[in-house]
């Protein structure tokens, strides 16, 4: 029988255990400023192999890599100027580099699920770093949650998905940003492989330029590792751009509009991306079986918003 995940405080005690857990080879679940991450030692095939286990993750979905700083990151990695230059606006922050990987970089090589790149990056929050600092090594970490489902934004969210099958969370609170970072491809581009916490209007501020699209087969289906049209599912089924909910549905709403939930009643796409995961959950709990969605504008943090949403209301396998 699975025993129970322990919930630990984000003192010097709970840090402590944490940290003795993933030196160990367990799985500890963390709270980043994007979602909370599944970590284990990067370093360690077992450890790593645990986490594709613990959320049945397919083999072929490459995890990134967190480390504390931008130069544990590019000793990982073929760094580059730009690299330098994205690490010194972004980090830490919600921006994830994929950067090609140092034959002699120390990841176990499930990390990369076959591609001769890395993905790493520098979380924000204080118990990521706290942690990361304890360990002392690079820890890979997915969003904790079986996948296919919506991601964590609190450790009561990843206890609901994966309860007995982690050592242990880190209990962090609710975390800031609240969808995953932005993933940009530096081996190809450079190239945004998933929109997230910082947009690309940003990015482009340091790029000089737009960044690439994701990349898209000639049907539009996203090519990218990990990008599965159906995911961030929910239970329930997704209407979007809607104005109105028709009989039988429920109305997410954003803006000033009547609705059973709002994303952010003052239209705010920061406050919208902070409470996306959460109240798709919470209509979930409530056992409701249609949502219709506002329309939600496409810029800044409206992409990162729309490609969720867009996955979620996509026809599950
Ligand atoms: O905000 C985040 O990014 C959170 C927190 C925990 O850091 N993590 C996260 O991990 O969202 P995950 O595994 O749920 O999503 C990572 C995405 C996957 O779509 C994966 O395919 C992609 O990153 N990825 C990882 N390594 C890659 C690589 N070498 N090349 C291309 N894509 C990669
Ligand atoms: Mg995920």
């Amino acid at each position: 029988m699975a025993t129970a995940t322990a919930r630990l405080a984000p003192d010097a005690k709970g840090l402590r255990r944490a940290a003795e857990l993933l030196a160990g080879g367990a799985c500890v679940a963390f709270p980043t400023e994007t979602v909370y991450g599944l970590g284990a030692a990067a370093d360690d095939p077992d450890a790593v192999a645990a986490i594709y286990a613990a959320k049945d993750r397919p083999a072929r979905n490459p995890l990134i890599v967190h480390v504390a700083d931008a130069a544990a990151a590019a000793a990982l990695t073929r760094w580059t100027e730009l690299a330098g230059r994205l690490a010194e606006r972004f980090w830490p922050g919600p921006l994830t580099l994929v950067l090609p990987r140092l034959p002699t970089a120390p990841l176990a090589p499930a990390v990369s699920a076959g591609q001769s790149s890395v993905a790493v990056r520098v979380p924000a929050n204080p118990v990521a770093q706290a942690l990361l600092r304890a360990v002392g090594r690079p820890l890979a970490a997915p969003s904790a949650n079986p996948s296919g489902r919506v991601s964590p934004t609190s450790a009561d969210h990843v206890l609901d998905g994966l309860d007995g099958r982690i050592a242990a969370v880190l209990d962090g609170g609710a975390t800031s940003v609240g969808l995953e970072s932005t993933i940009l491809d530096l081996c190809d581009g450079p190239r945004v492989l998933r929109h997230g916490g910082v947009t690309v209007e940003a990015l482009a501020e340091v790029l000089g330029a737009q960044p690439l699209a994701p990349p898209r087969d000639r049907r539009g289906a996203l090519t990218a590792p990990g990008l599965l049209p159906s995911h961030y599912a929910p239970r329930a089924a997704l209407r979007l751009d809607a104005e109105t909910a028709d009989p039988g549905e429920v109305l997410l709403g954003f803006g000033p509009v009547a609705a059973a939930a709002n994303l952010s009643p003052q239209g705010d796409l920061e406050e919208a991306a902070r409470n996306l995961f959460a109240l798709l959950r919470a209509l979930d709990g409530q056992g409701v079986a249609r949502i219709a969605v506002s329309p939600i504008p496409e810029t800044g943090l409206g992409l990162a918003i729309n490609d969720r949403l867009r996955r979620a209301a996509a026809p599950r396998p």
